[in-house]
């Protein structure tokens, strides 16, 4: 795909500094103020809390957490959908506020979930693949021809697919399809928010090689975002685990998924090994459902579903605290 004359006409994006982090965060947040009608006061929902990390090159940094935890806002926030209300977030080191948008495009792209609505149904797949080039006015039509071809040929999608429509290709066929346009302004950061759970199991093992072998050709930077630890097992180098907004374990992907230490983290393993892995999280363990996120738990917001439960968990807000080589979050480190 790098090949000189596709490079050459999309230079005009400076290049990164390879010291820097690609993409930074710096106590982020984003809240939502909720309400049901304009007669009721809003409420404040905390999407995302006081999340800081760094994403470095060439690495896959999973995002992990249950339905409803902020992993989704925290991937439009990274793309430059969203503007977070606390802190701030850095492109190579650059404030993301400042970026103009088409830069943070040409950088930053997205697979998402649902190939079945993020592809617009009235477009051919040569059109859908290009649509990047032609917002940024790169390539003359036979060369964007060409370009699609090659994407089709990477992703694994037949040339007879090019000038179809979505309804006539599979579920794994248009996720490929995302993957193409996603590649083709060739950024070196791609955001995956769940890019297998829409899909059949048989479909999603498939999925997953494509995206590891083009991280592994491009050098690519994956953001990826999953509520299955078994998916990100794979494929991570660094595993963030998120709940009810916050960070609350991070580390290198061998250490917390083989030694968990936050109890939440330690529980989400253990659904992992139940033996269907679509039962979702066992009730043993957890005790309750998910709190609701406009009235969370006091002190750590885990502590009413926590078995480790102790003095102070309900009352106190547990830091982020280095534990070996990694941050906890929770009392039983502190
Ligand atoms: N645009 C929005 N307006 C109001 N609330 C939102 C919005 N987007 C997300 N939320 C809320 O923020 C929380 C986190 O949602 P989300 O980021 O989609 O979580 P996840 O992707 O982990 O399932 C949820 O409680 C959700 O209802
Ligand atoms: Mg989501």
């Amino acid at each position: 795909m790098k090949n000189d004359s596709s490079k050459s006409e999309i230079q005009s994006v400076s290049k990164p500094n390879e010291e820097l982090p690609a993409l930074e965060c710096k106590n982020v947040g984003r809240t939502f103020m909720i309400g049901k009608s304009i007669l009721s006061s809003k409420k404040p929902l905390r999407a995302v809390d006081d999340v800081s990390l760094k994403i470095n090159r060439g690495q896959v940094f999973a995002v992990v957490g249950e339905s409803g935890c902020g992993k989704t806002t925290l991937a439009r926030m990274l793309l430059g959908l969203l503007e977070p209300t606390d802190g701030a977030i850095y492109l190579d080191g650059q404030p993301i506020s400042e970026v103009d948008s088409d830069v943070i495009s040409q950088k930053v792209q997205p697979v998402f979930q649902d190939p079945y609505s993020s592809l617009n149904p009235r477009k051919t797949i040569e059109s859908i693949i290009s649509l990047p080039l032609r917002v940024h006015g790169i390539g003359t039509k036979e060369s964007m021809l060409e370009r699609v071809s090659e994407l089709m040929r990477l992703v694994g999608l037949p040339n007879r697919l090019i000038h179809s429509y979505p309804n006539q290709l599979s579920g794994g066929q248009r996720q490929r399809v995302a993957i193409a346009r996603a590649l083709i302004m060739e950024p070196g950061i791609i955001v995956c928010d769940e890019p297998t759970s829409a899909l059949d199991v048989s479909v999603q093992a498939h999925i997953l090689n494509l995206l590891k072998d083009l991280k592994d050709r491009f050098n690519l930077t994956y953001i990826f975002i999953s509520h299955d630890l078994a998916v990100v097992e794979h494929l991570a180098d660094w595993v963030a685990v998120m709940y009810l907004g916050r960070l609350i374990e991070f580390g290198p992907a061998t250490e917390v998924l083989r030694n968990p230490l936050h109890p939440y983290t330690q529980a989400l393993m253990e659904s992992v090994l139940t033996p269907d892995p679509h039962k979702g999280l066992p009730e043993i363990t957890f005790g309750r459902g998910l709190p609701n996120p406009l009235d969370p738990p006091s002190g750590c917001s885990f502590h009413p579903r926590c078995s480790k439960i102790k003095d102070g968990c309900d009352s106190r807000l547990p830091s982020l605290l280095p534990e070996s080589d990694r941050l906890v979050e929770c009392h039983l480190y502190n």
